[in-house]
């Protein structure tokens, strides 16, 4: 089956067909800008454009910066606080005219990965934490999924909020050397490490491509993977929810 596969990001919407029996990209894949401000209306003007520009009228499922509850977001973090309380799913299917189911960004990278990449058969528990404008988590135990950690979110042992002190957008912002941030995040998963022991954890979003800039600072026992599909695990998971979604009706 093939899904239009949208990424909602801090900065970029990225969109692609997806073949969901393979998890591989058919055709391109297109990126526009994230609008800002980052409201209901100007990322749904966005994602028609993608939807247009790949001259789409089938199933979409889309990743999306927020935890959602049942297509609604309840968080708003990165994007407009209008978001809160909205319906997404409803909201971006009125705007492109096609079926849309809405998850979590991170929770959709990681059921890529799941099914198709790093953490293929992996048995016990896997954390995916995507690494871009915030911090991402998605939390599996024997290939099955606890959605909207959330884990971005909580306070390290200096009192700052992780995804303020170890994400892409800060390494960015603060003109961090590799080894510096690499030693913010390694802080970062040492303390998911001591609270969930994980067996694997993958990283994903931008910072995945870079790992061997930064992997001598990681000191976990728990083995570090970058996501077998990078940046792109967002897309095609998204693609796959959907289409577990749609299987059920
Ligand atoms: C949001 C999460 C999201 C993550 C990555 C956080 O700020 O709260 O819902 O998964 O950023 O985009």
């Amino acid at each position: 089956m093939q899904i239009l596969g949208i990424d909602v990001g801090g900065t970029g919407i990225k969109g692609a067909v997806i073949e969901t029996a393979t998890g591989k990209l058919v055709g391109e894949r297109l990126r526009i800008e994230t609008p800002s401000p980052a409201t209901p209306e100007s990322i749904g003007l966005t994602i028609k454009e993608l939807v247009k520009q790949h001259r789409w009228s089938g199933l979409i499922g889309i990743g999306f910066p927020a935890a959602i509850q049942h297509g609604v977001a309840r968080t708003a973090a990165n994007i407009d606080p209008s978001f809160i309380g909205l319906p997404v799913a409803d909201h971006f299917s009125t705007q492109t005219s096609c079926r849309v189911w809405v998850a979590n960004d991170a929770d959709v990278a990681g059921l890529a990965e799941i099914r198709f990449g790093a953490g293929r058969g992996v048995a016990g528990v896997v954390l995916v934490v995507t690494i871009g404008t915030g911090l991402g988590t998605a939390l599996f135990s024997d290939g099955h999924l606890l959605p909207n950690t959330e884990l971005g979110h909580i306070l390290l042992s200096n009192g700052l909020e992780a995804e303020r002190y170890a994400s892409e957008a800060v390494r960015d912002a603060q003109k961090l050397k590799w080894k510096d941030w690499g030693d913010r995040l390694n802080h970062y998963l040492l303390t998911m490490e001591s609270l969930f022991w994980p067996d694997l954890i993958v990283l994903g979003g931008g910072a995945s491509k870079k790992l061997p800039k930064f992997a001598p600072q990681i000191t976990t026992r728990t083995p570090v993977v970058p996501a077998h599909f990078l940046n792109r695990a967002g897309m095609v998971g998204a693609a796959l929810f959907a289409e577990e979604r749609f299987s059920r009706h």
